[in-house]
């Protein structure tokens, strides 16, 4: 209902506080969560920015302390940040990890995704807050409300990965980011990303999960009838890694040289796989021409089907032809 949708809004900023002050306030937040953050190279004004926090390594800290502040354990429930019941003893959802609040398009927080300190490999490195009635990981993006008016204005969104590479980036001045978090990429993400341009560049890792997701992403933003580039970086870096080595003046340029539309990004990540293989070779061409039926705009597809031709040295009305039948299948 309405009112618990207030009340949740409520009960999730009274959460972004408190974390941003244990961080701030408590010797553990500060000791722990901001030595953590400043040993990543996190400046106070990037954290500030995207009110990071950190919740103590403790069992039901923010729970007691939210019911004293008058919240029932039924909201905080509905809010995602009890994580289970031990009796009568509610659990803290989020134990001693450093907190990214995600924002709505308006600037409430409305979920949050916690990082794990230390490796470990018996636990998730991130934990996030599970559905609400106001959180549907499909239909956010993480940074959406930093990002939205340089995205306007730069007519372009970096999509990348992970909370880290949106922060990183915004702090060496790049704000036009937001960042799928590790889902794969929904149409209704893409939209929400549409509101402000129709251009998107693809940053994902630079692994082979990242160029998967990558192609993956690519056809889902074609569908939304929007532009779409992609960038891969050089092999075990991600954009917040890579930013951090060579500095802002450097990632941009190395964006600017290395992004590529869809048709030769698919293209030379298959080319060194196809070399003189007819049979690889019309596999890609079939994933191309899929691809590029995936585009409303007719004039967009005719642009692409003759780049395919010109780069594959296949007659356009053939791909044309095959394009028609994918397209009729599907009906
Ligand atoms: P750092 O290791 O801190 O640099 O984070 P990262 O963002 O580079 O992590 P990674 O590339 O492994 O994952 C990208 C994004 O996927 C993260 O930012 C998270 O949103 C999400 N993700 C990664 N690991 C997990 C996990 O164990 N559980 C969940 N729910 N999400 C994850
Ligand atoms: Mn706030
Ligand atoms: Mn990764
Ligand atoms: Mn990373
Ligand atoms: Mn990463």
């Amino acid at each position: 209902s309405q009112n618990e949708k207030e009340s949740l809004f409520i009960v999730l900023e009274y959460a972004q506080q408190y974390f941003a002050e244990t961080m701030a306030n408590t010797e553990e937040g500060q000791s722990v969560g901001q030595s953590y953050f400043i040993e990543r190279g996190f400046s106070k004004a990037a954290i500030e920015k995207f009110q990071l926090g950190y919740a103590l390594d403790s069992r039901n800290e923010f729970v007691k302390k939210a019911e004293k502040a008058g919240f029932s354990s039924d909201i905080l429930e509905k809010a995602g940040l009890i994580s289970v019941k031990e009796g009568d003893v509610k659990i803290d959802r989020f134990r001693g990890r450093v907190i990214f609040p995600i924002h709505n398009v308006a600037g409430k927080p409305i979920a949050f995704g916690a990082r794990i300190l230390k490796t470990d490999p018996k636990a998730p490195k991130y934990i996030n807050s599970p559905e609400t009635e106001i959180y549907h990981k499909s239909q956010i993006v993480y940074g959406i409300y930093q990002a939205k008016n340089a995205i306007r204005q730069a007519d372009n969104c970096y999509l990348v990965e992970g909370y880290t590479d949106v922060v990183s980036l915004h702090q060496a001045g790049i704000e036009n980011v937001v960042a799928s978090s590790g889902t794969s990429l929904t149409p209704e993400q893409v939209r929400l990303i549409r509101r402000f341009s129709d251009n998107i560049t693809v940053l994902y890792d630079g692994d082979a999960a990242g160029i998967k997701a990558s192609l993956r992403g690519i056809d889902i933003i074609l569908e939304e009838d929007m532009n779409v580039k992609s960038v891969v970086f050089p092999d075990g870096d991600d954009p917040d890694s890579y930013i951090r080595k060579v500095g802002g003046a450097a990632f941009s340029e190395y964006v600017k040289n290395h992004q590529k539309n869809f048709i030769n990004f698919k293209t030379e990540l298959s080319l060194a796989d196809v070399g003189d293989d007819a049979i690889k070779k019309a596999e890609l061409i079939a994933d191309l021409v899929s691809s590029i039926t995936k585009i409303p705009n007719p004039i967009k597809r005719s642009v692409f089907y003759q780049e395919v031709a010109k780069m594959l040295q296949i007659d356009e009305n053939i791909l044309i032809n095959e394009g028609n039948k994918i397209v009729k299948t599907k009906i």
